[in-house]
């Protein structure tokens, strides 16, 4: 069963009082158990973790490689400035892992500062914009690369 580790950056442990007008009011364990759904649906196996630390991103990263585990990646404020991340990120698709860059708001219709992604050079592709749904998203381009089914039921 192909795995995916689906990591989330800085601050998105605060989802549901962080901002909802920006990220939505639903928590970031509303986010895992959505995201758990709709991996299983897809016939995927899915672990979602949440970290504020950049070492520890870096840290899963190398894990996916090793395990063979595939990635949805939102680095959150990561994405404009860590290259740390940027650099644990081309080892997961340089050997032929997926990594889709996700983020719940659309970043390039935001402050220009969210404009640049040092991330998404190297990721397999993008999902922004579309709330928790850029993660349904996300999971269901690794099902189709994959080989597996190519959506999910609907809650
Ligand atoms: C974010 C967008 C980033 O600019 C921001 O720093 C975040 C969340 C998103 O999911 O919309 O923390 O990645």
């Amino acid at each position: 069963m192909t795995r995916v580790l689906v990591l989330n950056g800085p601050n998105l442990g605060r989802l549901g009082v962080r901002e909802p007008e920006v990220y939505g009011s639903a928590t970031h364990e509303d986010l895992c158990a959505r995201v758990e759904g709709w991996a299983s649906g897809l016939g995927l196996e899915a672990e979602v973790r949440q970290t504020d630390d950049e070492g520890e991103l870096v840290r899963w990263l190398h894990e996916a490689v090793d395990t063979g585990a595939d990635v949805v990646l939102n680095p959150a404020a990561f994405t404009h400035y860590a290259y740390a991340v940027r650099d644990a990120a081309a080892q997961v698709t340089g050997p032929g892992g997926l990594l889709v860059e996700v983020h719940l708001s659309n970043p390039a219709a935001r402050e220009t500062f969210r404009h640049l992604s040092v991330v998404g050079g190297v990721a397999t592709g993008t999902v922004a914009g579309f709330g928790i749904d850029s993660y349904r998203l996300a999971l269901e381009a690794i099902a189709a690369r994959r080989g597996r089914r190519t959506s999910s039921p609907r809650p």
